[in-house]
């Protein structure tokens, strides 16, 4: 029990008091009052590993401590390693006595009561001695791994993923990332084989019976999470170093030594613009950077420090077989692994609550950083962020149960949680709005200079983020009497974010805001920085810097500002973390623009006008004084036909993606809106032809891949013959179909095969070639598009077929194609599972959520009964039944839900092909001729 909680202080407040040392004991929290100072890890793994006939290693773990307090007697720790002996002493020499320690298996705690109290002044040392078996299908903790080596024999390697509770699975340790300690490594393993871990190797023994011991330097002070060690037969490849002596490596499986090559290349000048950015060396901490691929990798990649970990889609590239959409991927991940070098590993969370603390920082740096490197200049990544990271956390953060970004995490369910969306996305676009539109580039980055400087080798909370920024900010920045930590805090403890709502009154316009969420209300208000843009001075777009302030509790009146001007947009280039609702008079004088000229909105605003829009249709949003439908949405849409720019597109296409799997794509209604759509793509289709491929256009390729992706999925007849016909030249005279193009074309001609046997055999047997995982992840997504019930359901057989060869960590994304890919797919996978309930079961510890994510593509009421034979099988375990019930109840509520969707979507196209004058979208195509004269001119001058 808390003692302040006697007091009566707020739960809040009693939260932020916890952190501190003493003041509570939480059940899943060490006490605080035991410091680590250093650990020696010894670990033992046997060749029987690396042979397949054992599963065991042995481990001994010397840890240095002392206690911050007096009455200190016990001492509290993580393990999950077995047949433990422990032993304690003063300065590793006298020992002394202990009671008999006690264990809990939920919380993964052992207590080791003492017989006097610890001294504060004495060093002790507790030596461990244990074993434990590899984790083999979870890939978490210290497992193994196989895959099939060059020589089609299989391989065997030993691998670790701690983050964020499994380093207790190799060695017990205080398992919490504010323990920072130093950690000196060692491994006795089978000669011949590469071992690797954090930092330098200082020797490795002589082989005695075909082992070797190599032993690490020890490292600098690091959180558990963030040791690493690895042995395979994998080989390296380097060649610029980071700096002087500090060396960077790429590794895999030397098969595929010739796909490092971009990671090679981009790696040291990618660490060096962070470097130049946060003023701190690399090699100041750590000695070497490796980068190493891994076959089965359950994360994207971890940042161990000087050891990263990727799957290999997330670090290998062939120029020749691998799409240009993993090039930008692998450098987005490097980076942001690269950022974790600092923000994570230099400078820690104190605990998971903070996740975004470590999260957020990696994922604005990929962007932000990356953009400022050489190869990757003219890849517009600033752009990307916010259709990518800015629009997606928004969407994440639109349901009441999505957490704040500082929330509190225990168990390690909770804590895995904090690892989300929220974290990442919203995190980072926090970080965005506060440089854009509070501080500027410059004041930010020495706010963050400092922040990094002050806590090196510290654990952080956000106030000391805040008091590092804040002296940094222009006094004009904040609200009056407001000061940077009220502003933040706001953000950062709350969930969600604002709809700022536009009223025209005379010439004044009148801001508002309520808490945007699609379903649902709370009155949670925040403070939001304005920037605007009106319609006569159309070069404001790129002013990011805050105008004006929005004040919980209070609403804004912009005065005169719509004199002479007939439109407003808030929010530069979407550079603040909220969406904007208009009345209807400025939605239309917004709509008139984008119909006449769309070239005078700021491509980023475009983008951001459509993800609201399809958002607040979604949402019903009807305030009084402008009411949401989809036919309202598709008068704004409507505009696409001249839109030839990717961010809008993506932006729009995220859209469709989500209503055509409400309404379904082969609906009478999806079919209507498919051709709409087809029409409205005309333009931007003839920008990116099938015959034009140029990967060294990074942008180019991008806008490409994404249009002739939907034009397809669509059924766009050029689009589908051609598919088919570079499909055909691959099946019959082994013509390989360009890089870019493959995973459409893959998909295409499977979806609209006119012999599924042969063709699917044809691409299933191409799988049992590769060994270029980008590849195989290409062939795999086009065989989910298959359109035949019986070969789905054998296709997904083979992911419980050990010998088929598909990979464990590509388990769910084989499901996942098919039961996306349509009514056939979610059917068959649906089927599977009943008639394979069990086996299933045994295979895969996550049935649950494939029968709920299956479930959510449904959209057709004939196939309710595939959920309901779930619910009814015998033999299904109660909490899956439970969770077929909730997926059959929401099905019923997302088709009746659909129907209105699909009245307005019959409603919105009826008048449109009627031209129908008394309504929004197509009044505006007929003036739009007159229109587009006046405003050309406008356009010469912003471009
Ligand atoms: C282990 O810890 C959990 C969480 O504090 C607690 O609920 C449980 O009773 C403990 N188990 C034992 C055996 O003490
Ligand atoms: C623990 O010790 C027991 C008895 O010696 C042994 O049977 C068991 O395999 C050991 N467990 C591990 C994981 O090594
Ligand atoms: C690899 O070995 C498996 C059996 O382990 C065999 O079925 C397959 O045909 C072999 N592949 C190649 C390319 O040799
Ligand atoms: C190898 O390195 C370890 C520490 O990293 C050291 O204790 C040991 O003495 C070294 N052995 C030799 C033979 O240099
Ligand atoms: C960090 O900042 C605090 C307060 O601003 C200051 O007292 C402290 O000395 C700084 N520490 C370092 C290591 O710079
Ligand atoms: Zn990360």
């Amino acid at each position: 029990m808390c003692f302040f909680f006697l007091l009566k202080m707020s739960l809040k407040l009693l939260a932020i008091l916890c952190i501190a040392p003493l003041v509570c004991s939480q059940n899943y929290r060490l006490s605080g009052t035991v410091e680590p100072l250093s650990y020696i890890v010894h670990l033992s793994i046997p060749t029987g590993v690396f042979t397949g006939v054992d599963d065991t290693f042995t481990g001994e773990t010397k840890i240095n401590f002392r206690v911050t307090s007096t009455n200190i007697s016990e001492i509290q720790l993580h393990h999950r390693v077995k047949n433990v002996t422990v032993e304690l002493a003063v300065n590793d020499l006298t020992m002394i006595a202990f009671l008999e320690p006690t264990y809990n298996e939920t919380t993964e705690i052992y207590t080791i009561p003492t017989a006097t109290p610890l001294s504060v002044d004495t060093i002790y040392t507790l030596t461990f001695t244990y074993s434990n078996t590899f984790e083999a299908k979870n890939m978490e903790g210290f497992y193994s791994s196989k895959y099939k080596n060059e020589n089609n024999e299989t391989s065997y390697l030993v691998t670790t993923q701690f983050q964020p509770t499994h380093a207790r699975h190799a060695f017990p340790c205080f398992d919490e990332p504010q323990y920072k300690a130093t950690f000196a490594v060692s491994l006795t393993y089978p000669s011949g084989l590469l071992a690797l871990s954090n930092s330098l190797e200082d020797n490795t023994t002589e082989p005695v019976d075909g082992y070797v011991t190599t032993h690490y330097k020890e490292t600098t002070r690091m959180s558990t999470y963030l040791v690493a060690f690895i042995i395979s037969e994998f080989t390296c490849s380097a060649q610029d170093t980071i700096d002087n002596n500090v060396l960077h490596r790429v590794c895999s499986r030397q098969e595929e030594a010739q796909d490092r090559t971009w990671a090679v290349e981009v790696g040291p000048p990618l660490i060096r613009s962070l470097e130049s950015m946060f003023g701190i060396k690399y090699g100041s901490y750590m000695p070497k950077m490796d980068q190493i691929a891994i076959p089965d990798f359950s994360a994207g990649a971890m940042e161990n420090w000087g050891l990263v970990t990727y799957r290999e889609t997330g670090l290998l590239f062939s120029e020749e077989d691998t799409a240009i959409t993993y090039k930008k991927n692998i450098a987005l991940v490097i980076a942001h692994e690269f950022t974790h070098m600092w923000f994570g590993n230099l400078v820690t969370c104190k605990w998971w609550d903070y996740t975004f603390l470590n999260e957020g920082f990696a994922r604005y740096y990929q962007y932000f950083a990356a953009a400022l490197t050489k190869q990757l200049i003219d890849w517009e990544l600033e752009k990307h962020f916010n259709v990518e990271q800015v629009q997606s956390a928004l969407l994440a953060d639109s349901s009441l149960n999505a957490h704040a970004l500082t929330s509190k995490s225990e168990t390690q369910r909770e804590i895995s949680d904090k690892f989300s969306t929220i974290s990442y996305n919203k995190g980072a676009s926090i970080y965005r709005m506060i440089e854009t539109n509070i501080m500027g580039a410059g004041n930010f980055i020495y706010g963050i200079r400092d922040y990094l400087s002050n806590n090196t080798l510290q654990a952080t909370v956000p106030a000391d983020l805040w008091s590092k920024l804040a002296p940094h900010v222009p006094n004009t920045s904040l609200p009056q009497g407001i000061d940077l930590t009220t502003v933040l805090n706001n953000w950062v403890e709350h969930s969600g974010h604002p709809v700022v709502k536009v009223a025209k009154s005379g010439n004044d316009v009148v801001l508002s805001q309520e808490r945007f969420l699609l379903s649902g209300n709370d009155t949670t208000e925040y403070y939001v920085p304005i920037t605007y843009t009106l319609s006569s001075d159309v070069t404001k777009f790129s002013n990011t810097t805050v105008k004006t302030w929005l004040i919980p509790g209070q609403s804004l009146t912009l005065t005169g500002v719509l004199t002479d001007n007939n439109w407003i947009i808030l929010n530069n280039r979407q550079s603040g973390f909220y969406r904007v609702d208009y009345d209807s008079t400025l939605w239309s004088a917004i709509k008139a623009q984008l119909h006449s000229n769309h070239l005078a909105i700021d491509v980023l605003n475009r983008a951001q006008i459509i993800s609201d829009a399809y958002n607040f249709a979604r949402a019903g949003r009807n305030d009084g004084y402008g009411s949401w439908t989809y036919a309202e949405l598709m008068s704004v849409l409507s505009y696409l036909e001249y839109e030839v720019d990717y961010y809008p597109w993506y932006a729009a296409i995220t859209g469709h993606n989500h209503l055509l799997q409400r309404i379904g794509y082969d609906s009478e209604e999806g079919q209507l809106f498919i051709n709409w759509m087809l029409k409205l793509m005309q333009n931007v289709y003839k920008t990116v032809p099938f015959d034009v491929l140029d990967s060294s256009n990074q942008v180019y390729s991008m806008k490409q891949m994404l249009i002739l992706n939907r034009a397809c999925k669509y059924g766009e007849a050029e689009c589908v013959s051609k598919s088919k016909e570079l499909f055909a030249g691959y099946r019959d005279k082994g013509v390989k179909v360009p890089k870019n193009l493959r995973n459409l074309v893959y998909c295409t001609a499977l979806r609209h095969s006119d012999n599924i046997a042969t063709d699917f055999n044809f691409l299933w047997s191409k799988f049992g070639e590769t060994k270029l995982m980008s590849e195989i992840l290409t062939i795999l997504s086009g065989l989910g598009c298959t359109n035949d019930t019986a070969t789905l359901k054998w296709y997904l057989g083979q992911t419980l077929n050990e010998t088929a060869g598909i990979r464990l960590q590509d388990f769910t994304s084989v499901w996942t194609y098919v039961f996306s890919s349509g009514k056939v797919g979610t059917n068959a996978a649906l089927e599977f599972i009943a008639e394979n309930y069990q086996t299933l079961n045994d295979a895969y510890s996550n049935c649950g959520s494939l029968i709920s994510s299956a479930a959510n593509y449904i959209y057709d009421e004939d196939q309710l009964v595939k959920v309901e034979a779930l619910v009814n099988l015998t033999g299904i375990l109660d909490t899956h039944k439970v969770t077929a019930e909730k997926a059959l109840v929401s099905a019923k509520d997302i088709i009746s839900w659909a129907k209105t969707l699909k009245e307005d979507i019959r409603q919105f196209l009826a008048d449109d092909n009627n031209d129908n004058t008394d309504n929004s979208g197509a009044v505006i195509h007929t003036s739009s001729v007159l229109l587009i004269s006046v405003f050309i001119i406008v356009a010469n001058i912003v471009f």
